[in-house]
């Protein structure tokens, strides 16, 4: 039997209303996200990036079409289920890393866990291995802001990686670092992808970043304008920039 797609969404939209006004920023997408691949996702600014992201993280749901969630289908689940699903599944990594500044570094990696009801030392020793992957084992005592950006964005990957998910969203992880440390964030993604097999979804506004991705998907007011491999994506990006500036 073959593993089902971890993302399978077919004809998404999404609307939004506030008042008597609906706005649609979806118009049916379809993405189909094997085990173990890394995609960027790239679009202008308010092509609905952010709202397809929340909608494969159930943090929101969409208005139409079908969302399956490693073989599960969404749609028919409680906001119980939904959040079962989600913790088992899915990482997330923010632009501003999110992380809890009272607490020490090593609590903020173990927090999901324990919110999933391991035991503390458990949740412990499993932090402390997180952050031996991400190099960081020797900062385990301190707080997040005495680290700098980059570390604090891998205490976040290490806190998306504690409960073993086999998909991870970033959206924007790079937007707040500058290009050293994203390229060596970008490293980790890739890392995380080639060598514990772990699915990758990321949005960024960066073509040098979206150059670690094996596909791309680039949006376009809320319709998919290419999915395919990164590096031809990026070449017919890069075509399409020299053509409005000739
Ligand atoms: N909660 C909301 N209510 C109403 N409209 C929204 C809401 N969230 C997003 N939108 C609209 O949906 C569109 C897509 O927004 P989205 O945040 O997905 O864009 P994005 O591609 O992530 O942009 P950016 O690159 O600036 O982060 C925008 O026009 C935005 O104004
Ligand atoms: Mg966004």
């Amino acid at each position: 039997m073959t593993a089902p797609l971890l993302i399978d969404i077919r004809q998404v939209t999404k609307s939004y209303h506030s008042g008597n006004v609906e706005t649609q920023v979806l118009f049916g997408i379809d993405l189909a996200v094997p085990r173990g691949d890394f995609v960027a996702v790239m679009g202008q600014s308010g092509s609905g990036k952010s709202t397809l992201m929340n909608i494969f993280g159930c943090l929101d749901q969409a208005s139409g079409g079908s969302y399956c969630l490693d073989g599960v289908d969404t749609l028919t689940l409680s906001r119980a289920e939904l959040a079962t699903i989600r913790n088992r599944t899915i990482g997330f990594v923010f632009q501003s890393f999110n992380l809890i500044k009272r607490m020490s570094v090593a609590e903020n990696v173990a927090l999901p866990l324990i919110y999933a009801g391991v035991s503390r030392s458990k949740a412990h020793a499993k932090a402390l291995l997180e952050l031996e992957r991400v190099g960081l084992k020797d900062y385990a005592k301190r707080t997040p802001n005495q680290l700098s950006g980059g570390q604090q964005q891998r205490v976040a990957i290490a806190r998306a990686l504690v409960g073993d998910p086999p998909l991870i969203l970033a959206d924007e992880p790079t937007g707040n670092l500058d290009t050293q440390t994203s390229i060596d964030i970008m490293r980790s993604f890739q890392q995380l992808n080639e060598q514990r097999g772990i699915t990758i979804l990321l949005v960024t506004h960066e073509p040098d970043i979206a150059a670690y991705a094996k596909r791309l998907m680039r949006l376009k007011d809320g319709r998919v304008l290419y999915d395919g491999p990164a590096a031809e994506g990026l070449r017919q990006l890069a075509a399409s920039h020299e053509a409005i500036t000739v």
